[in-house]
Order: C-alpha cells, then structure tokens, then sequence
C-alpha cells in the first residue's frame, strides 16, 4: 500500500520510521514513540525555540561552557585529529570547538544525523570556518561512527562529540551500552566529549520541560502531527496534552503525550488502529539528569576515564572530557 501522497516508495529511513511508531503504539501496558523523531524540520525550529526560553537554560549553559573553555578542552586532545559528533543539532555550540582547533590544523568534522533539517542547519552554520571540512552523515549515531572511524588516516586521534545531554534520553543501563558500542569504534587515547545535565531542584526541573508559553507541548505534540503528515495517521493534537513528571527512582523528567478522551486512531490508512483510554498517555521522552560522581561512574563502565571536566555556575550542566582507556 502507498502511504506517501506522491506514491513514492518508502526509503529505508521511512520504513524504519513506520516500524517504530507501530511497535511503540501497538504495545501492551505504556505506550511509546522514540524521542529521535521528535526532530523532523518542524521540530527542529521548536527545539531551537525551546533553547531560548528563559525556563530551559540546559543548551546555553553549555554554550557558556564551550565558549569560556574552548582553547582548554583543545589543550588537551592530542593532534591531529578527526572531529565527529553525534547528534549535530544546528551547530552552534560546536562552533567554539571546532574555531579553536583549526588554529593548530586544518582538520575534517563529521556531523551524524539521523535529521537531514538538523544536518542542513548545522552545514550551514558551520560553513563559514575555512580550515573545516565538512562531511556530514545521514546514520543513526553507531552506524555513522563506525562509517567515521573507517575512514581516519593512520595516527589521527578521533574526538567524538557528544553534546547536549542527548545521553540523557536513553533508558538507565541503555546509556552505558550506548557508551560501551561508541568505545568499541575507538581506540586507546581517543577522546569523547560528553555533555551532561546535572540535578537541580524539582521546580526548575519542571518548569524548563513544560514552559508558560506552551514551546515545549508544541514540540512535544508535534509527534502526533509529523504522524500524521508521514503516516497518513488521524490523530487530532487538540485531543492530546503534554505532560512532564520527574520519575524520582530513575532520576529523570519524562514527557508523555495524554489523551484527554477515549479514543481510536487509524494509522496508514486502515492498516491498524490503536485505542486510547482516557488519560492514558505515549511515553516520548527521558531527560535523565545526572551527578558529576554518576557520570565518572558512568564513563568507567564503558572503558572511559575521565581527564577533565567543566561545571557551568548559573545551570547546573557538566561537560566532561573523556579518554578511552
Ligand atoms: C536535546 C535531549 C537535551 O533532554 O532536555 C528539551 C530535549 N526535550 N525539551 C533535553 C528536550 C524537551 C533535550 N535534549
């Protein structure tokens, strides 16, 4: 059956997409959707709104970071060096890292993107750094790093860059097999840059993943509408409402998306149909926040020590060089 409006085959990516949201949808008990497909174009523009509401301050702490320390974090990596980094975003923050080693070398940057908006954004915010090749890479983040770490010439040290406490969306446990798979393309002496929100009184907490202004619930929301738009689904938005709770044993904010009634959705046609109770929700995101003694624990388990590491004062936030070991 075509589910695109132009009858196009499905890419692989699409199929990939289809097969996620049938099994997140179609489970028994809690309902879920990936947090990754949060970012088609549309939410991408959201998120970037997200990182200038006053509430949310995670994504400028970091920046403060990266811009204050920059000539420092480089100070440590051996050269020359090959540059990736999961999960590119529109590659602002980046940018102090990537300005401060060109001084030393010309070098390469391999953004991996599973969100060609994100990748198109970050290539050309980044453009304009002349000693900077770069290569982006439409993969999820593994399959892109192994691509990358193909590619490095003999003696070249690789930094991947993994910002934005995007670590942070992974299940407790899952975070620690994610870092272990990134450790297993890297070897001893290579660095990885990990960037980690830290624990902060509830009501800060809460407030940043579910904004006066109602970004946030966009943002959120928008899973439903992108459902829709790729999946030819029937989901009415206003039927549905953001959520965000602190899961205290877990450490983390979730979202969840709520049906306000019961109801029944179709996907892909009549292909299948999902029911929602009343009040029921689609678990669409953890946002873990971590302590700075967790994340050293955290490294370790995966084969990383840590060589450094730069708190921000303002937003608790840590950026923390790794080594593989
Ligand atoms: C980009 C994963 C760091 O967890 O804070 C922001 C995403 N979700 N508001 C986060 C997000 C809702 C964000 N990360």
């Amino acid at each position: 059956m075509n589910v695109t409006p132009e009858f196009e085959p499905m890419t692989e990516s699409a199929v990939r997409f289809a097969d996620e949201v049938r099994a997140g949808l179609c489970r028994s008990g809690q309902k879920t959707l990936p947090s990754k497909y949060l970012y088609d174009p549309l939410g991408s523009a959201l998120f970037d709104a997200i990182t200038l509401l006053p509430e949310y301050g995670l994504t400028r702490a970091e920046e403060r970071i990266l811009r204050r320390h920059a000539s420092e974090i480089v100070g440590h990596l051996p050269r020359p060096t090959l540059v990736s980094e999961l999960g590119s975003g529109n590659g602002r923050k980046t940018r102090w890292i990537l300005s401060a080693l060109c001084v030393r070398e010309p070098l390469s940057y391999y953004p991996i993107e599973i969100s060609r908006a994100a990748l198109a954004s970050c290539e050309s915010e980044l453009s304009d750094i002349e000693a900077v090749s770069i290569v982006g890479v439409e993969r999820e983040y593994l399959d892109g790093l192994r691509e990358v770490a193909s590619l490095r010439p003999d003696g070249s040290h690789l930094v991947v860059l993994f910002l934005g406490s995007t670590i942070g969306n992974f299940d407790r446990g899952a975070d620690a097999r994610f870092l272990m798979g990134v450790r297993s393309f890297l070897q001893p002496g290579d660095s990885l840059l990990l960037g980690t929100d830290l624990m902060k009184p509830l009501d800060r907490m809460l407030t940043a993943y579910d904004d006066p202004l109602g970004v946030t619930a966009a943002f959120n929301l928008n899973l439903l509408a992108r459902i829709n738009r790729e999946l030819n689904a029937d989901f009415d938005p206003r039927a549905f409402e953001h959520v965000a709770r602190f899961n205290d044993a877990a450490g983390s904010i979730e979202m969840h998306i709520r049906s306000k009634r019961r109801q029944v959705i179709h996907v892909m046609g009549d292909a299948y149909s999902v029911a929602f109770a009343e009040g029921e929700t689609i678990w669409t995101e953890s946002c873990h926040k971590y302590s700075q003694q967790s994340i050293t624990d955290l490294a370790a388990l995966a084969g990383f020590r840590k060589q450094a590491q730069w708190v921000d004062s303002e937003w608790p936030f840590a950026e923390t060089l790794l080594v593989a070991s």
